[in-house]
């Protein structure tokens, strides 16, 4: 099989398997984006940390594997902090360590569990902590832990999936060391799948500091929007103990198939809260053609709260840093008529995918039914979505086999990849 063409800028290792982004971190001036990676193949195996970094969020720079899986243990999904105050004593104040909570995943898939490995020289070498594991239940699914400073607590807060039970806990520590289980969330929407990588983060509303919202992500797989990999949020309060949402109706992040396992940033500067999501679907994962590597990420996002009709929404827009470097986003103005209406995309090959607004069934969609191939029959994402305004905006990237729509300042996502991948697509309405 030839080997597909890679993505401009979207990142993706130079070769092998990546899958969800692990360790989103922003430290003396640099993003750190470690991912579950296998060093050795471009199947999903030997699951390690790989490790890139950035200064603009738009050109990464791939570095050595961080931390890499052991005779006994698998590195699974997991966070970075940085321990400013020096709680763990791993560093000093002067110089900090960088510290990775992961889940230790035993190579026979019969126990997870929650450990620590630390850098005290930017990430770039790692030692695993000599008493780990740090929280362990003794249980065979377990995992995906993501760890913040939370300044409500005045300690470290941890999400923790139990996936099978359709739970997140939330735990606390003063040194990342030992952990104190606090409350669990559960509720019965986005349970056909298993739970997984859990993101818990403040929001201000409406860029007002003083007013915040607390924004939960849960993946799930299978089960979401489109029935593979998807990932709903819930907003709501966190009083330090519990979180608790204010309604109890699952919200999809994205309405696309390839958005999964996305988490946050923590420590982005300027209060922003910057997402990155696994641009793929465990639906296909393994079988989609490969390029030199096999998986790459969303494009970077800015995560914002707004009240829109009374009612608190979450938008997600490309990160400003897109505007200016080249990237070919595309804005497009839709004008609903009574049929349907939007763009077709056509590559080189003449191949396509179009994009549109339908004003029966209100909704927009993304339809790559000929952009892509056998292995998937529906093949048409749609966004439940009523146009009220005589016009809307609906902004698009698209890159080397991918294409990303933000729908009317971000409040609809449709994150898609493509095949046959063409690169430079020409567009006409219809
Ligand atoms: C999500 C996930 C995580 C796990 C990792 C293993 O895609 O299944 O739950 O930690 O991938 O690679």
């Amino acid at each position: 099989m030839s080997l597909e063409p890679r993505p401009h800028f979207h990142f993706a290792p130079a070769r092998n398997w990546m899958n969800d982004p692990n360790g989103l971190i922003f430290y003396r001036g640099k993003y750190h984006l470690f991912f579950q990676y296998n060093p050795e193949g471009d199947q999903w195996g030997n699951m390690s940390w790989g490790h890139a970094t950035s200064t603009d969020l738009i050109i990464w720079q791939e570095l050595p594997v961080a931390i890499s899986y052991t005779p006994t243990h698998a590195i699974f999904s997991g966070s970075a902090v940085v321990d400013y105050f020096n709680t763990t004593g791993f560093g000093s104040v002067e110089n900090p360590a960088m510290v990775a909570i992961f889940t230790a995943h035993q190579h026979d898939g019969l126990h997870q569990s929650q450990s620590l490995a630390y850098s005290t020289d930017d990430g770039m070498t790692w030692q695993m902590y000599e008493k780990n594991p740090v929280l362990d239940l003794e249980m065979k699914d377990f995992r995906d832990p993501k760890v913040m400073w939370n300044t409500v607590n005045e300690a470290w807060v941890m999400s923790v999936v139990k996936p099978q039970e359709f739970t997140v806990s939330f735990y606390e520590s003063q040194d990342l060391k030992q952990w104190e289980l606090l409350s669990e969330f559960t509720n019965k929407n986005g349970t056909d799948g298993v739970w997984e990588c859990p993101d818990l983060f403040p929001l201000a509303v409406d860029g007002d500091s003083t007013k915040f919202k607390w924004v939960l992500f849960v993946s799930v797989n299978p089960g979401g929007v489109t029935s593979g990999s998807g990932t709903q949020f819930f907003i709501g309060d966190w009083n330090g103990k519990e979180f608790v949402a204010d309604e109890i109706t699952t919200r999809w992040l994205d309405y696309g198939r390839d958005n999964y396992a996305g988490v946050t940033f923590n420590d982005a500067p300027d209060n922003r809260r910057i997402y990155l999501g696994w641009m793929n679907n465990w639906d296909y994962a393994k079988d989609i053609p490969a390029n030199s590597a096999r998986g790459s990420m969303t494009i970077p996002r800015e995560l914002s709260l707004v009240t829109i009709d009374g009612k608190i929404t979450l938008l997600q827009n490309p990160v400003k840093e897109i505007l200016g470097s080249g990237i070919g986003d595309q804005n497009f103005t839709i004008t609903p008529m009574e049929s349907k209406t939007g763009i077709r995309f056509t590559n080189e090959d003449g191949k396509s995918f179009d994009i549109g607004y339908d004003p029966q069934r209100k909704e927009i969609y993304v339809d790559r039914s000929s952009a892509w191939y056998e292995i998937e029959s529906t093949s048409r994402h749609a966004a439940p979505f009523d146009a009220q305004e005589n016009s809307f905006e609906i902004r698009v990237i698209t890159d080397t086999g991918s294409v990303e729509l933000f729908v009317h300042g971000g409040r609809i996502s449709i994150t898609d990849l493509l095949l046959p991948s063409g690169s430079s697509w020409s567009t006409s309405p219809f």
